[in-house]
Parts: C-alpha cells; structure tokens; sequence
C-alpha cells in the first residue's frame, strides 16, 4: 500500500493561512472537538509521520511538544503532544542544523523527491501540516491525496495563501463535512485522479 499524503489546512474562506480573531476564535473547548478529531485524534493509529516547513516545525516544537504543554492545557492536547513527540517529523528546510526534538529530521530540496524517498520506507500514513506556502507546493506538485481543512468564517485573511497560483485544476471529492458552533467549518475532500 502506498503511504496516503493528507494536507491539514487552516485557512480563512479566502485560503488565508495567519489565524484570524473572529467571535469564538479564542474558546478553547474541553473536548476534542469535529476540527481537532479530523485533523488529528482520528488519525493517531493511521499515521505515523508529519510534515512541516522550518517556521511550522519551530512553532509546533515550542508550543505542542510534550515538555511544552501547560498544566491548564485539556487532556487531548497532552494526548495530541505525546503523539507528536512519538511520530517521526520531518522539518523541510536549508537552513536548519540541530531539530532539536525527538524523532525528527531535516530533509531538503524537490518535494517529489522528498515524497518518493518517505514512500520507499515503511510506514503508515502522511501528514503535511504546513506552513501554507509548503503545503500549497504539495498541492501545485500534485502530491496530496487528500485535505482536511479547517475553515473560519471570516474573509479577506492574512499571510501566505493556500492556493494561489495553480498551474492545473485539481477536482476534489468530498467526504466528510462538519459545521461548528462559531462558523467554522471542516471540510474533508479525496482528490479526483
Ligand atoms: N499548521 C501550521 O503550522 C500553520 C497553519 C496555518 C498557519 N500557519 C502560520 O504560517 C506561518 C508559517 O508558515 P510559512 O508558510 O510561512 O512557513 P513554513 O512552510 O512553515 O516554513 C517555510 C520554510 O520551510 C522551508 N522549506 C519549505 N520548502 C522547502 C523545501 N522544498 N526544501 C527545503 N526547505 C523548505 C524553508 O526553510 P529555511 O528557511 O530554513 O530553508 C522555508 O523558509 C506561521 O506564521 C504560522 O502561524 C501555520
């Protein structure tokens, strides 16, 4: 079986990646909620392997790693953190030297040659998790299988964008849809080969 490439995106509807403030942006719930269940605790036996660029890894690493957690913090975070701690990462960068968090390394350079050299090892599945920049290059190279967005209801967003330019059209079947209590939606679609 080859190992699936999923995108988690968050964007706002406009395919803006910088997280915006809108009415419920900061509530933090005490269960894991349709976003959080689709983008990760779903996902825990099925995958084994994150993706990120050298400015997502760092975040993730100092806010989401294990050490990092704080004691307020709900229980499926800590869950969430020794899952990541626990996976093999793989930071994309030319620049980084020490990763500085366990089962990580640094890969770089074509990402169809970084994709043909994780499916020739075992493993589960894959997940690319940003920035958006890295993930709109899985995109453009047509290496995602499929994505699980997250959607806030807000338009004219910030920071890199998800989608633009396209060279290609890519049809999307959709799986899965959720709406939240804030307008947030998470979408899940498989792309049409
Ligand atoms: N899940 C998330 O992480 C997430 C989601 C939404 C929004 N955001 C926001 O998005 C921002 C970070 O995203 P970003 O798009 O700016 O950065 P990013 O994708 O996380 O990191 C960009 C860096 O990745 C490295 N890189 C990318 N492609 C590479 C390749 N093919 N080979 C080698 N290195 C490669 C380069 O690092 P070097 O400079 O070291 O070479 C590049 O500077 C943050 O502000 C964050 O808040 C993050």
């Amino acid at each position: 079986m080859t190992r699936r490439i999923t995108a988690n995106l968050y964007m706002t509807l406009d395919g803006y990646g910088e997280f915006p403030k809108y009415p419920g942006s900061d509530f933090v719930p005490a269960e894991p909620d349709e976003l959080w269940k689709g983008w990760w605790s779903d996902r825990y036996s099925s995958v084994d392997t994150v993706i990120m660029g050298r400015r997502s890894f760092e975040g993730h690493r100092d806010v989401h790693s294990e050490k990092a957690r704080k004691p307020d913090d709900p229980w499926y975070m800590f869950d969430y953190s020794r899952w990541l701690d626990r996976v093999q990462k793989v930071v994309l960068s030319r620049t980084m030297k020490e990763t500085g968090w366990q089962n990580s390394r640094i890969l770089s350079g074509n990402l169809n040659e970084v994709v043909a050299k994780l499916r020739a090892e075992p493993g589960k599945d894959i997940i690319v998790e940003g920035g958006p920049a890295l993930v709109h290059d899985f995109i453009a190279a047509g290496l995602v299988d499929d994505y699980r967005m997250g959607v806030w209801p807000v338009i004219l967003g910030k920071g890199n964008h998800y989608w633009g330019p396209l060279l290609a059209q890519q049809t999307l079947k959709l799986v899965d849809m959720k709406a939240l209590p804030y307008g947030e939606l998470f979408l899940h679609y498989e792309a049409v080969r």
